[in-house]
């Protein structure tokens, strides 16, 4: 068979195949009576499989409802929280893991951006925790103990620390030294933390520059220079001066 007959056999086999495809994908077309029902999507529905498969496994990595329904309903908008969205996204990017503190007012979308990074990255889902359960877990599994051991926590590839600055500020401060160890662990495996908090401001310099009231509490002052010092070094602070978008259409 020459070169141009076999062309125009694979075209007419091709054309023929297409046409049967077709067909079977439009049954209602080859009886030509009732309207052609449009043909399934199947990204969208792999793409909603695979968000149901994540928040079961986002819930059972101790994320709450609300985050994840916020961050899921039709009225998110990225574009509000942009500046928290690209630094966790970037972590992602840099494949090194880092630190990452979301710093803003309550309601300014902290929480909820975490859950939509979640959701959407294409790695697993990270642990979630709130700060007063980290700073009250014990080191070790006990008997009889709930939750996960610090040891444990402090070992995972990737952690949402929610609302540091809400803990019990016990008088001998060791949760500056339990804030200061987790950032240093975390950096030095090169896994991914996340920090939010509604302290807005890192350091009281910080706050001065930006005009914040001199009353205003910062990073520094709960926690002391040190783990701030840290974050300087491996992590990355993002500030929102956003108000609440609690009950905002
Ligand atoms: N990007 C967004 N677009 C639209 N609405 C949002 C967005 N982010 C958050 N919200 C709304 O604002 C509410 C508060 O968000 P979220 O809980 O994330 O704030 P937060 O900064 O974590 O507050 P807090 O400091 O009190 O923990 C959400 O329940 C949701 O209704
Ligand atoms: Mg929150």
């Amino acid at each position: 068979m020459s070169e141009t007959d076999f062309s125009a056999v694979l075209s007419a086999a091709l054309a023929k195949h297409a046409d049967r495809a077709e067909s079977r994908q439009r049954p209602d077309d080859r009886q030509g009576s009732t309207p052609a029902a449009p043909p399934p999507d199947f990204a969208a529905q792999a793409r909603a499989e695979r968000v149901s498969r994540r928040v079961k496994a986002m819930a059972a990595n101790g994320w709450e409802r609300r985050p994840i329904e916020a961050a899921r309903s039709e009225g998110y908008g990225e574009a509000r929280v942009s500046g928290y969205l690209d630094a966790l996204r970037r972590l992602d990017r840099s494949r090194l893991g880092g630190v990452v503190v979301l710093a803003g007012n309550p309601g300014s979308g902290k929480t909820a951006a975490t859950a939509r990074w979640a959701i959407m990255r294409d790695d697993h889902a990270p642990r979630f925790l709130r700060a007063a359960e980290f700073f009250r877990s014990s080191r070790y599994t006990r008997e009889g103990d709930e939750g996960e051991s610090r040891d444990r926590l402090l070992k995972r590839p990737a952690l949402v620390l929610d609302d540091a600055g809400t803990e019990f500020a016990d008088a001998s401060g060791s949760y500056r030294t339990d804030l200061d160890e987790l950032v240093d662990r975390f950096y030095a495996d090169g896994r991914i933390l996340v920090v939010t908090t509604n302290i807005v401001w890192a350091t009281p310099r910080q706050r001065d520059a930006a005009k914040g009231g001199a009353d205003e509490i910062t990073f520094s002052d709960r926690y002391g220079e040190r783990v701030v010092d840290r974050l300087r070094e491996c992590g990355q602070w993002v500030s929102s001066s956003a108000r609440s978008m609690r009950g905002a259409p």
